[in-house]
């Protein structure tokens, strides 16, 4: 496609407006989750990000968001209850798992584990409040377990099962390191699941909300929203910031860094965001993660490195309305807890699979089938030829 066509054009025949990735573009009515780019404001539900992330709870989060109100107690209690009685995933799933390559990408694998779901609940039900909440339950449980499950399976070890003992973050991380992990850091990670549950009509969940438009399953919307977040525009950014961090190297190597990211128009990853104009709420919130995680077990040595980078920064990008977004600080602190960096994203996934699940709840209360147009640029009114009797190369 030429740089002509990703711009904004008006498509003289029917007057309308092709904006480029949708950008600006309303595609639905939701009442899931609000952002205010100018001011720094994130809500869930009419909750903002930072009571959320101090007093919730990802599961209470993850109601919140598929169900509209917080749960009452016995709400709570139940859907905790289910969820941990669904944890385990079916010999079957784990034995495909353990046919997958070693070397291919957690997210591969996840996606494909996702998509099996289907096989096992096949019952298109999605008139039925029981089947939309034991297909959630189902979801939001297992996911975790195939996300830890496949990291043991490429190391040549079988995958451990769930710890009915241990709540739903502590459970993920005992299944992921083999071992059972300070509560504090439970409880830093499950702020983090809170911080990345939901975030609007992103490129995974638009993807979700299409596929949910067909009125398929939720395995298949689900997985089709997991293909979208793997690539490297969307989820994976905070893989590159350690990798950007570890090659500056120092904190006095940062101002030649930048002078030299600006000059030849790199982007400093970790920075910017289509909606903030501001620092994005959930950097500062992570950022306070980090350092609390740090005083318990240790500094990250790069964490010197991100805080001046992020300090020169403010005086060169921040005019730009380019500050630290969600992924800046999220790959210090998921590495300060033991998680794998090509896991990153996958951990990304447990988290946003409740907000996906909230689109596919919203799409299905309102639904009409997602048909966009286009604008037609190809050959029109083109003559089949014998193959003996063409002397090009169609499509070449
Ligand atoms: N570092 C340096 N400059 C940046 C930048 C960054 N991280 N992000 C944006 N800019 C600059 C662009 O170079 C461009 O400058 P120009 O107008 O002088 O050409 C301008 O800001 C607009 O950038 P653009 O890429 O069009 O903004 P966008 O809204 O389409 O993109 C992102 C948003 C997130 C894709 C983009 O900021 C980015 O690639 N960031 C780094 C990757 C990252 O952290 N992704 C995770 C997002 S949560």
């Amino acid at each position: 496609m030429s740089q002509a066509q990703v711009r904004e054009t008006i498509n003289e025949a029917s007057g309308t407006v092709f904006r480029p990735g949708l950008e600006g573009v309303p595609v639905t009515h939701s009442s899931i989750c609000d952002i205010d780019g100018l001011q720094g404001n994130l809500s869930y539900r009419g909750y903002s990000i930072q009571e959320l992330a101090a007093k919730s709870t990802f599961l209470e989060t993850t109601y919140l968001l598929i169900w509209g109100e917080l749960p009452n107690p016995q709400q709570l209690r139940d859907f905790e209850a289910e969820v941990q009685m669904h944890r385990r995933v079916s010999f079957r799933v784990r034995d495909m798992m353990k046919c997958f390559p070693a070397t291919g990408h957690p997210m591969d694998a996840l996606q494909s584990s996702a998509a099996s779901l289907g096989l096992f609940y096949s019952r298109r039900a999605i008139d039925n409040p029981q089947y939309i909440y034991d297909a959630v339950v189902r979801l939001i449980a297992k996911i975790p377990t195939m996300v830890a499950a496949f990291q043991l399976i490429r190391k040549g070890q079988d995958p451990i099962q769930p710890r009915d003992d241990l709540a739903y973050s502590a459970n993920f991380l005992y299944m992921l390191t083999e071992r059972e992990q300070d509560p504090l850091a439970a409880r830093i990670f499950d702020r983090c699941l809170i911080l990345h549950a939901e975030h609007s009509l992103n490129a995974s969940t638009f993807s979700a909300r299409v596929t949910a438009s067909t009125l398929t399953d939720p395995y298949a919307v689900v997985a089709s929203a997991v293909g979208t977040l793997a690539g490297p525009l969307h989820g994976g950014a905070n893989e590159d910031v350690l990798a950007m961090l570890e090659e500056i190297g120092s904190p006095n190597n940062v101002s030649a860094y930048l002078d030299d990211a600006i000059t030849n128009k790199k982007k400093v990853m970790g920075f910017g965001h289509r909606e903030y104009r501001v620092k994005d709420p959930r950097a500062s919130i992570l950022q306070d993660l980090a350092e609390e995680l740090f005083a318990r077990f240790g500094k990250d040595e790069m964490y010197d490195v991100a805080r001046e980078l992020e300090a020169e920064s403010a005086s060169r990008l921040g005019p730009k309305g380019i500050f630290p977004n969600v992924d800046f600080y999220s790959g210090l602190v998921y590495r300060k807890l033991g998680i794998p960096r090509d896991l990153f994203t996958p951990v990304f996934a447990i988290s946003r699979v409740a907000g996906w699940l909230a689109h596919w709840r919203e799409q299905l209360g309102a639904n009409r089938i997602f048909r966009p147009s286009q604008i037609y640029t190809g050959s029109k009114s083109r003559q089949w030829i014998a193959p003996s009797e063409r002397t090009t190369t169609e499509g070449s």
